[in-house]
């Protein structure tokens, strides 16, 4: 029997994460739930040291010690799932390993080699505009190049879901407004689902088509707003942009 496609792509029920450090436990995150459809972006958003980059962490498959139910395309969340993309918050760059080689690393752990490998990474290092600097070694680059590395590799595994962590919180005002508008063209075109975290309110309704608030630590989500708007040209200079970012700003700092 031929299964229906998930509708969701993301279903998560009652997730709570505690890491145990020697003989003390640290909560993390507390009976989270929320679900996001497939196709779709999600910010998450809420203070430091919430449990976000856990969250992701849990939705990749690096961290499996957790209760609640999480799965991914309609099946529990396994590690490595070879169309899961993660772009950690530090970008995760080798610096010993050439441009070249960091954008291919992912694929390099998932098993894809050879002509398949080098027409992906050439494909991706084009499409970000940095297949001239694939030569390079990370720390001969700028931040903003060195993002949008992170994005090639990313986008290398053909994600079907793909995780980001504050990817854009290091950058000038300029490069992250930049890198912003190519995420979105990059979402417009391929539609995979993305969950991005981020401590920028404008970054969130600008970027998610839900917002997920989660409160200070641990974790637990406050409030689930949608902003079907986002994604519309000009969005971000409407009266309806802004309201929602006072709204979000007021459940972040009652
Ligand atoms: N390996 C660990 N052992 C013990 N505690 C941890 C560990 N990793 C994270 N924590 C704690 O768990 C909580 C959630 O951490 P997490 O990194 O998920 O937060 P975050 O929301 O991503 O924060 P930030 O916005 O600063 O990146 C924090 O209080 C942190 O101190
Ligand atoms: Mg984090």
């Amino acid at each position: 029997m031929i299964q229906a496609e998930q509708k969701n792509m993301v279903e998560v029920n009652g997730l709570s994460v505690v890491y145990r450090q020697g003989k003390q436990e640290v909560p993390a995150l507390r009976d989270v739930s929320f679900a996001i459809s497939r196709g779709s972006t999600c910010a998450l958003i809420g203070p430091s040291g919430c449990g976000k980059s856990t969250l992701l962490y849990v939705l990749s498959g690096l961290l499996e010690s957790y209760s609640g139910r999480v799965l991914v395309d309609g099946a529990p969340v396994a590690p490595l799932r070879r169309e899961t993309a993660l772009i950690l918050q530090d970008y995760g760059l080798l610096p010993w390993k050439k441009v070249y080689d960091n954008v291919g690393l992912g694929l390099e752990i998932r098993g894809v080699t050879g002509k398949e490998r080098s027409t992906r990474i050439e494909r991706v290092l084009t499409e970000v505009g940095l297949w001239e600097m694939r030569d390079r070694y990370p720390s001969q680059l700028s931040g903003g190049q060195r993002q949008r590395i992170g994005i090639a590799r990313a986008m290398a595994l053909d994600p079907d879901l793909l995780l980001m962590d504050e990817p854009f919180s290091s950058l000038d005002a300029l490069t992250r407004e930049n890198l912003q508008r190519q995420l979105l063209d990059i979402w417009k075109r391929k539609r995979m689902t993305v969950v991005l975290v981020t401590h920028s309110i404008e970054e969130a309704v600008f970027l998610g088509q839900k917002i997920i608030v989660l409160s200070g630590h641990p974790g637990r989500v406050l409030s689930i707003v949608e902003n079907p708007r986002m994604g519309e040209a000009g969005y971000h200079k409407t009266s309806a942009f802004h309201a929602l970012t006072t709204e979000l700003r007021e459940k972040l700092v009652p």
